[in-house]
């Protein structure tokens, strides 16, 4: 018999819409699941979404104060999906609740604040999971198994960048993202935050880093009400100063001795959301770009004159993208992604079973932004401190 899962969703904005629409897409996509997801409850500040939330989306209720869904008796899982500052509290309400709990990246916007959650999970001994959905699309399972089965060879250079444009505009709002207070961190919590999960995820641990960083939109157009980032103002309004960083990157060791390089940007003209790896190793190489989601590409040394990049298409014969659409080439999207990981938070929530990424995963990307961050300070190359490791015995 199947176990109902009693769902509490903390902001119906871009990310909380997404999970809503998976725990009505799970019983239709994956029947062979041991679980029956039931929206509970939705907390949001804005009276529309909560609305919204029962209206649309079907949730049994809907509430102004999140603490009120976090501790409510038929809620068993909290998915945490406002904006980065309120990760922390919301999280550790769930932990003290008992409840199981899948946060957004980056959770918190800064490092320490993601210690702070891993640290109450462990304490509560609570489920948890991270949505670093990219690491669930059908190809980049494929590429990981590609690498890990050595088809590449031994891996020598790593190349990973996510430049988007949805801060290119310097009419777009100025929404939480850019503001310390309710962001953290800028492009290093939103995006870089992306690129390093998925090069941990494929190569393995960084070892050491060096980055540097700029703001290159100072000030944008203030918003009212609950804007989205893509939200854009007029020439007249009143602006706000930007607080936290459009662009970083990095040069990185892995502990395995390849080398890495990674850029991310929210205000590049060009790149609309090129979330993309390149992985270079001593018998071939693998490129994937979120741009083109159903597409790895593939090289392979060989003698044959016409060798050169093959490209991949995704279908039915990789893990997951058959419970969308069957046959070759036929394409997945961005909420698919969500639907997968989803599905597997919650199968292995009612199995027992482990679920990786969780808060543990979360802190080895932050010990990355960490060191990062410590080198925009020394200029000079910092080594990356497992964060969760400052107190023994907790991971
Ligand atoms: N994994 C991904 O690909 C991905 C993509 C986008 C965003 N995110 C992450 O998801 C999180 C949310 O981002 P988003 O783009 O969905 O934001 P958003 O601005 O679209 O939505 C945030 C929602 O939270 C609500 N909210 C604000 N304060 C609240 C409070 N005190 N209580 C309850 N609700 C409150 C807002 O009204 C809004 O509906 C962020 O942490 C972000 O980093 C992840």
């Amino acid at each position: 018999m199947s176990r109902r899962i009693g769902i509490a969703v903390l902001g119906l904005g871009w990310m909380g819409q997404a999970h809503s629409r998976s725990a009505l897409r799970i019983p239709s996509l994956f029947p062979q699941r041991s679980f029956d997801p039931v929206l509970v409850v939705c907390a949001d500040t804005e009276a529309d979404r909560r609305e919204r939330a029962v209206a649309d989306f079907g949730f049994e209720r809907s509430v102004a104060d999140w603490q009120e869904a976090v501790t409510a008796p038929d809620v068993d899982a909290v998915w945490v999906t406002a904006p980065n500052m309120l990760h922390v509290p919301m999280i550790e309400a769930a932990c003290a609740a008992g409840k199981a709990v899948f946060s957004e990246k980056p959770i918190g916007g800064k490092p320490q604040q993601t210690v702070a959650a891993y640290r109450a999970a462990v304490a509560a001994g609570v489920h948890t999971g991270v949505g670093y959905n990219y690491l669930w699309a059908p190809l980049v399972l494929h590429a990981r198994e590609l690498i890990a089965s050595g088809e590449l060879g031994e891996i020598t250079h790593y190349r990973g960048h996510f430049l988007s444009m949805y801060g290119s505009d310097e009419l777009g709002l100025l929404t939480w993202r850019f503001l310390m207070d309710q962001a953290g961190y800028g492009v290093t919590s939103d995006i870089l935050s992306h690129s390093v999960s998925m090069a941990q995820f494929l190569v393995g641990p960084i070892a050491e880093v060096v980055g540097m960083r700029n703001t290159t939109i100072p000030r944008r157009p203030l918003p009212t009400g609950a804007a989205s980032h893509y939200g854009r103002g007029r020439p007249e309004d009143p602006t706000g100063e930007v607080e936290n960083e459009d662009f970083a990157s990095m040069l990185c060791r892995f502990s395995n001795g390849a080398t890495g390089t990674f850029e991310t940007s929210r205000t590049m003209v060009g790149p609309e959301s090129r979330n993309a790896f390149e992985v270079y190793g001593t018998k071939g190489a693998l490129a994937w770009n979120l741009e083109r989601i159903n597409e790895l590409q593939y090289y392979r040394l060989t003698t044959d004159p016409s060798s050169g990049y093959t490209t991949v298409f995704g279908g039915d014969r990789f893990p997951f993208h058959g419970a969308f659409v069957p046959g070759q080439a036929n394409a997945i999207g961005f909420e698919d992604l969500v639907a997968i990981e989803d599905f597997c938070f919650l199968e292995s929530l009612a199995t027992g079973g482990s679920f990786s990424p969780g808060f543990s995963e979360a802190v080895d990307v932050v010990s990355v932004q960490q060191a990062v961050i410590d080198s925009w300070e020394s200029r000079t190359w910092e080594p990356v401190v497992d964060l969760a490791a400052e107190v023994p015995g907790d991971r």
